[in-house]
């Protein structure tokens, strides 16, 4: 069962609305459950599964769809003083003033990576020894359309 701390009843109410439409698109609740910031994991997701009257591994399919979804408009910089001491600085700078169209940037504390920074991750690869020109190229060339 959720427990009433980490349901709002507004999310409540809007899970028990939707009850007999999610079995059909789980990515709805997914949704929904993102834009009331809910923490999603394992547990929890078993309880909104439960509240929504759907199969929990259901939603837990969904939720590894979701999350791949997410990163593939996800850039991921590692923000570490070790990398930003190797050139990350300026790449900071640069997005900080201006955010790339068509692409979120989320900086990271560390990406494991370390000795070989500046390092980004995209689409779950871990690129290496990146300058602020290497990545604008894999940004325009990631989000130019075919
Ligand atoms: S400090 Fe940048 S990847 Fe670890």
């Amino acid at each position: 069962m959720v427990s009433e701390d980490l349901v709002s009843r507004d999310l409540e109410m809007e899970i028990k609305a939707g009850i007999g439409n999610w079995s059909k698109n789980p990515q709805a609740l997914l949704n929904l459950l993102y834009k009331y910031s809910f923490e999603m994991n394992l547990d929890s997701l078993r309880g909104v599964a439960l509240m929504a009257q759907i199969s929990p591994i259901q939603i837990w399919a969904a939720y590894e769809d979701w999350l791949k979804k997410q990163d593939e408009a996800v850039l991921k910089i590692c923000d570490n003083i070790t990398c930003l001491g190797k050139g990350a600085l300026e790449i900071r700078r640069h997005f900080k003033k201006k955010p790339p169209a068509g692409i979120e940037i989320q900086w990271i504390q560390c990406l494991g990576g370390c000795a070989s920074g500046p390092c980004v991750q995209f689409r779950g690869r871990l690129l290496t020894q990146m300058s602020l020109k290497k990545v604008e190229e894999l940004i325009q060339a990631e989000t130019q359309i075919p």
